[in-house]
């Protein structure tokens, strides 16, 4: 057999293991691993990293906002932004509308992505009117159909499900093994705040932190994980801010539920301060949950570190700044509650977990692996990604594990106007990106053409699936 492709000389790491070996690659595939390989193209990875490469389940792309705003990033920019920050694969989601059905959203979200795509895609779906057709019938269809996971909002005003909505939703999830990913923040509450700071004439980008605190977070997850232990579903709780929601989730697996953490670098690396910045540039960081303080970063890190976390997603949800259509529509400028919700980060995900987690010591480089792309694969049921093996993909990031880095957006290759880590010195870059066998950027460079990324579908989650009941 010959092979298409050889990455030769560099060092293998996947979730257990760390090796030298070469990797060989045949229509798409990885078809050897071994030494000594030989090819009709070889790459030499000499003194690099050969990773597989990341997959992020949590971003936005092309998603509408209210009051007229687009996002920053379309399925071309995003995903080109995806691949240079060394990623393969990308799970957004397709946003039900009120009053719409989910599986014409589901064909909206495919026809802005196709031809489009420069790494592969997978569609998570959001479920924002469960009617009983949706629940009975469109929704088991699409699981069927590789559309194996669906998030709902406690939070925003016009995607929020009250608590007999979700345990609805969830039983569906629970009927055909599909997995449901929770956003735990309690919209009443945020409501009632946010009207004490308005009538006190406190409209600045600040005052989304103050109206979205902790405890707002802390009680939505603890109701989250309450719900699905009351449904027997297990549960993923998405970007997870603070100690005290973490503490709810290992609560809730203490009493042996099944539930899957996710955090993401805007809860290490920024601030409730970052929002407090001159003028309105406390803007670029309005996330929902918000960054909080240094406790809590530490909180978050020592989930990294001691393995409650099994995901690390960038929630990348891009509008630009500087822009009347983004963050300061003229809306926008006069309550904070208008500036519409979400960051990028996409690109800087790896690069920021890499420098922070493995260079300082703070995980090792399995367990980076297992967080950046290994247990995103497994956890949402895609079978051939997210490991270096004989009959995965042949999805790889080949990184310079000493490559140093400022983080500048001017740099960066999504849409957006800024990145909210500017500035920051990282060590360690994706250098090479291959996605299903085809080098796509090379050296740094882009090697390869949009449209090549491809629409995954899905199995179920190992973690949904339940065992067979007694006969
Ligand atoms: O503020 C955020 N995170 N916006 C994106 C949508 C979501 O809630 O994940
Ligand atoms: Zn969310
Ligand atoms: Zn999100
Ligand atoms: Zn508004």
């Amino acid at each position: 057999m010959t092979l298409d492709l050889a990455i030769r000389g560099g060092t293998v790491a996947t979730a257990s293991d760390v090796f030298r070996a070469d990797v060989g690659i045949k229509d798409g595939g990885i078809v050897q691993i071994g030494l000594g390989l030989d090819a009709a193209e070889t790459i030499d990875a000499t003194g690099r990293l050969v990773l597989p490469g990341g997959i992020d389940s949590h971003v936005h792309i092309a998603q509408p906002s209210g009051d007229g705003i687009v996002m920053a990033d379309d399925f071309e920019s995003g995903t080109r932004s995806a691949l240079f920050g060394g990623n393969t694969c990308v799970l957004p989601f397709c946003l039900q509308a009120k009053g719409q059905s989910l599986r014409a959203a589901v064909e909206d979200y495919h026809a802005l992505a196709a031809g489009n795509c420069y790494t592969d895609v997978s569609f998570h779906l959001i479920v924002s009117d469960p009617t009983p057709a949706v629940l009975g019938q469109e929704l088991p269809a699409l699981v069927a159909d590789g559309y194996t996971s669906f998030k709902v909002f406690m939070t925003y005003e016009n995607l929020r499900l009250n608590d007999a909505e979700i345990l609805a939703t969830m039983d569906t999830a629970r009927r055909t093994g599909a997995l449901v990913m929770v956003h735990c923040e309690n919209e009443d509450a945020i409501r009632y705040l946010i009207g004490r700071h308005e009538a006190a004439g406190d409209v600045r980008p600040s005052a989304h932190a103050t109206t979205r605190p902790v405890a707002v977070e802390r009680e939505a997850t603890h109701r989250a994980v309450s719900l699905a232990e009351i449904v027997d579903v297990p549960v993923v709780i998405v970007h997870v801010s603070n100690g005290a929601a973490l503490g709810e989730i290992r609560a809730a697996r203490g009493r042996g539920r099944k539930v899957v953490a996710e955090t993401c670098p805007q809860y290490l690396m920024l601030t409730a301060a970052d929002l407090d910045g001159m003028d309105w540039e406390g803007a670029k960081f309005v996330c929902s949950p918000p960054p909080r303080n240094e406790t809590e970063q530490r909180a978050c890190w020592t989930g990294i570190e001691q393995g409650d976390f099994d995901l690390f997603s960038s929630d990348h949800c891009p509008f630009r700044y500087d822009d009347p259509s983004g963050k300061l529509s003229p809306k926008g400028r006069t309550s904070f509650r208008h500036v519409p919700n979400g960051i990028p980060g996409v690109e800087t995900r790896l690069p920021i977990l890499f420098s922070e987690g493995v260079g300082k010591g703070r995980i090792d480089l399995s367990r980076f692996v297992a967080l950046t792309a290994t247990n995103h694969a497994r956890l949402y049921g895609l079978e051939r990604k997210g490991s270096i093996a004989v009959g995965m993909d042949a999805d790889i990031a080949i990184w310079d594990p000493k490559a140093r880095r400022t983080i500048r957006h001017a740099d960066l290759h999504d849409g957006a106007d800024y990145s909210p880590y500017e500035g920051i010195e990282v060590t360690g870059w994706p250098e090479t990106v291959i996605v299903g066998g085809r080098i796509m950027v090379r050296n740094g460079a882009l090697a390869g053409a949009k449209g090549t990324g491809r629409h995954v579908p899905r199995s179920l989650s190992l973690l949904g699936v339940r065992p067979a009941a007694p006969a």
